[in-house]
């Protein structure tokens, strides 16, 4: 019996309807271990902006350094589309990331058996899909200086600095490789270093790390370009797919949807341990936050409750709770229980709220 705290940001959109069924899972969890999850709840992106007047405040970010793990719905909305571009919601979500240091984005791409038919791909070819993307998260395009727009009316100039450190490399490269041993033991690393300065640095320093640590795990390199074609061609050549910043952001949703729906795929962001040895972590899904269906009970919250699955795994050490959740998803699925991005026409249509029910109720029957 022990207990944690967690700081929920369910942030905009949809986010506070799968954030309520996250809730219910935590709940579920709670009962049957009896271990205590205390959660404090909080604002992030549009909603900390019109609470705060910052999309990320020194005060949330306080709580997320002293919290076990941050829970994160999702940020972003119409309604903050006309905002100046440092009070966006997306910034509050960079800023989260960035100050906690969380340059490791695990998206795993697993494919339930009972979806195998909902993806746009022919069912054999993802049936069984079991990847795991490592995205470099606290650098490259997304932070890199200079940035900006100047220059007058019809000569405007802007610019984004893609920009790697070789220790920046080096230590995500580790994560990418740590993880390819406890499952499929391969990396595919991912660059276009046919045409960025970035990339061949990327893949020099990814191969020194590969010859002096891991020779026992494959590693091959591959263009990112080649690489979207390649996960829609056959994306069960991979295990691991180790890349940046921003190609992590395009590879991921590519990978997303091989397995049916964006309301499908989880992800962690993990930091670099303090000498208490604890590991700053976030949680999020990787869909965004809908605008055009929040409200209406429709959202499927499977993306945001295997987030909390992740956190049982790689931030609370219960890894049996995580494979419970998992496991009753995959129940529910199996019976055909689906949110509308899910659904076949031999589904029954659910919502949201029924969606977070059943896996709660399946849970409780898995564990009892
Ligand atoms: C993601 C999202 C974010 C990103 C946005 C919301 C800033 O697309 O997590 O994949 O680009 O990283
Ligand atoms: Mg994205």
């Amino acid at each position: 019996m022990g207990s944690n705290t967690l700081l929920f940001l369910a942030g905009d959109g949809i986010g506070h309807e799968i954030a309520q069924e996250t809730l219910k899972i935590i709940d579920a969890i709670s009962d049957i271990t009896q271990h205590k999850f205390n959660i404090d709840h909080d604002y992030i992106g549009g909603c900390s902006y019109d609470a705060y007047g910052t999309p990320c405040s020194d005060a949330v970010l306080n709580k997320a350094r002293d919290a076990d793990a941050v829970l994160l719905g999702c940020v972003g909305g119409y309604k903050w589309d006309n905002i100046p571009f440092e009070y966006k919601p997306e910034r509050g979500l960079l800023r989260l990331r960035k100050e906690l240091d969380l340059f490791a984005n695990l998206r795993p791409a697993l494919c339930f058996d009972a979806l195998a038919d909902s993806s746009s791909l022919k069912s054999d070819i993802i049936s069984g899909l079991d990847i795991m993307i490592v995205r470099e998260l606290t650098s490259g395009v997304y932070f890199g200086e200079p940035r900006g727009i100047t220059g007058d009316s019809g000569h405007k100039i802007a610019v984004d600095t893609q920009r790697y450190t070789q220790a920046e490399i080096e230590r995500v490269a580790h994560s990418a490789f740590d993880l390819a041993r406890k499952r499929g033991k391969k990396v595919t690393s991912c660059e276009k270093a046919n045409v960025m300065q970035t990339g061949i640095l990327w893949r020099e320093v990814v191969t020194q790390i590969h010859e002096k640590y891991y020779t026992d795990v494959e590693l091959s390199h591959m263009y990112a370009d080649n690489a979207a074609m390649q996960l829609v061609r056959s994306p069960k050549q991979f295990d691991v797919i180790l890349t940046d910043n921003l190609f992590g952001d395009i590879l991921s949703d590519v990978a997303a949807m091989l397995t049916g729906s964006l309301g499908m795929l989880p992800s962690a962001s993990l930091g670099m341990a303090d000498k208490n040895n604890k590991i700053p972590a976030l949680y999020e899904p990787v869909h965004g936050s809908a605008p055009d269906i929040a409200g209406q009970n429709k959202a499927n919250p499977i993306a945001m409750i295997l987030s909390f699955g992740m956190c049982l795994k790689y931030s609370l050490n219960m890894p049996t709770e995580s494979a419970w959740i998992s496991a009753a998803i995959e129940q529910v699925l199996a019976k055909n229980m689906r949110t509308p991005d899910i659904a076949n026409n031999m589904s029954k249509i659910i919502t949201t709220q029924e969606m977070g029910d059943l896996i709660a109720h399946e849970i409780r029957h898995i564990a009892g």
